[in-house]
């Protein structure tokens, strides 16, 4: 089987654990789009790992983790991971990671660009700073530099003058800022190179070959589909393509191969960074469910926003992904509350839309229709078996099913894969 597991709301769902879950029964696993942007959890014997890049199933001996085309690569990111896996004892080589040619990488104008257009703008977006629009536009505008033209010196020496040629003006007179050294970059690229040459191959020939072998691929979406370049809350979304059509153009593996879409989607609903947020709770509430479900960013740490479960936008989610299974995450965050509420519209000028709207006017200033439940006194963390769970919260989630029309075939009640009830 080749899965896609993809994020159904505003990233941070716990992707990572799932991927981490599911690499046991697959050979390969492939992150599709975005980059060090992400920040995937997985929580092995108590330790805690959190993969920016690397994709998740990295901690399961003998598969093999590619970086697809459709990524944008940060070299110091990348080794960074590299060397904290081989201090964990985590063997990372040649034949257990593979990085696509085509992916473009991440430079340090990068970043401080998309740090100075936020600093600039009026309407901030909230991003992580982490380079990935400026690289993504790069790459659309047709002057990025992919991992290929890095190996070759020319090529990169050619490529990298052109893009400083423009980037230093815009530097300079736009932003005050005193630009970047050509000689700096490009010696401290070339290492880079030097030390990625090893793990660069064509990833697309490799996992259709894979294929052809029937072999099983485990596709790692990061973010969500509300941060997804299309259908996310736009302009508060990424730069990439992160739903489930991401898989094919990020890998160049065929719609065709793709057996099944599993939606990974949390018990309540978080989001980092700026952006409409229709079901998000009060500031103190919000407090008690971040300190409760520890809901501060993976990769710059900065508190999530909390609210209620959506129906709403997870099932625009169903939709935009084909998704025919979901895994609910962090139910055992709802223990003790008294009654727990599920939006099943939005509110906007006398009329309820049932279907997520186009307008993020309607998004930004529509009120939730909700649905309230009675919550659970007990501690679910040690419940294995779904019978055994307190009858409100088998309510809770069968509500969840019947309302998105979806089979839930996972429910993580704690971070670590024994924290985990299968459902048939
Ligand atoms: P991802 O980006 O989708 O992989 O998710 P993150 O790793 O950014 O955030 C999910 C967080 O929730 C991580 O800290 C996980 O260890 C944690 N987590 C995952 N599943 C559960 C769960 O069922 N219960 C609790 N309490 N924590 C969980
Ligand atoms: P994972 O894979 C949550 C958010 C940022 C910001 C917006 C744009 O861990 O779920 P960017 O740096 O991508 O230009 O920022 O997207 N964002 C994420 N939020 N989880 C993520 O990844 C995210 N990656 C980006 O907070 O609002
Ligand atoms: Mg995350």
């Amino acid at each position: 089987m080749n899965i896609v597991i993809v994020g159904t709301q505003w990233g941070d769902e716990g992707k990572g654990k799932i991927i981490d879950l599911l690499s046991g029964k697959v050979d390969y696993i492939v992150r599709y789009q975005g980059g060090s942007n992400a920040g995937h959890t997985v929580i092995l014997n108590g330790r805690e790992f959190i993969f920016h890049l690397i994709p998740s199933g990295i901690l399961h001996k003998g598969k093999v983790c590619c970086i697809g085309n459709g990524v944008v690569v940060d070299p110091v990111v990348l080794f960074k991971e590299i060397h904290d896996l081989k201090n964990a004892g985590i063997k990372v080589d040649q034949a257990r990671l593979k990085i696509s040619s085509r992916a473009h990488v991440i430079f340090p104008y990068h970043k401080i660009l998309d740090q100075l257009r936020e600093k600039k703008k009026t309407y901030r977006i909230g991003t992580t700073g982490r380079g990935i629009g400026p690289c993504y536009a790069d790459k659309i505008n047709r002057c990025g530099i992919r991992i290929a033209d890095l190996l070759n010196p020319y090529v990169f020496k050619e490529k990298l003058k052109d893009n400083l040629k423009e980037k230093n003006e815009v530097f300079r007179k736009v932003y005050g800022h005193p630009g970047f050294s050509f000689n700096k970059i490009y010696t401290q690229y070339l290492n880079y190179a030097r030390l990625i040459s090893k793990y660069v191959c064509n990833t697309s020939l490799l996992l259709n070959q894979a294929i052809r072998k029937n072999k099983d691929i485990l596709f790692e979406g990061a973010q969500g589909t509300f941060l997804d370049i299309d259908f996310g809350s736009y302009p508060f979304v990424t730069s990439s393509s992160a739903t489930a059509g991401g898989a094919c153009t990020g890998t160049g593996v065929s719609p065709l191969k793709i057996d099944k879409v599993i939606g990974v989607a949390k018990a309540y609903t978080t989001r980092v960074g700026e952006g409409p947020f229709p079901t998000e709770f009060s500031d103190s509430f919000s407090r008690y469910i971040r300190n409760k479900g520890s809901e501060f960013g993976a990769t710059t740490g900065r508190p999530r926003r909390c609210g209620w479960f959506d129906c709403i936008m997870v099932k625009e989610a169903i939709l935009i992904n084909g998704i025919s299974e979901l895994a609910i995450m962090k139910l055992d965050v709802l223990d003790g509350l008294k009654k727990i509420k599920i939006c099943i519209g939005y509110k906007y000028k006398n009329k309820v839309f049932r279907n997520f709207p186009e307008d993020p006017e309607v998004l930004r200033k529509a009120k939730p229709v909700y649905q309230e439940l009675p919550g659970w006194k007990e501690d679910i963390s040690k419940i294995r078996q779904y019978r055994d769970l307190p009858p409100s919260a088998k309510d809770y989630l069968l509500r969840l099913k019947d309302l998105l029309k979806t089979k839930i075939s996972m429910v993580s009640v704690g971070s670590s894969r024994e924290e985990t009830i299968f459902l048939d």
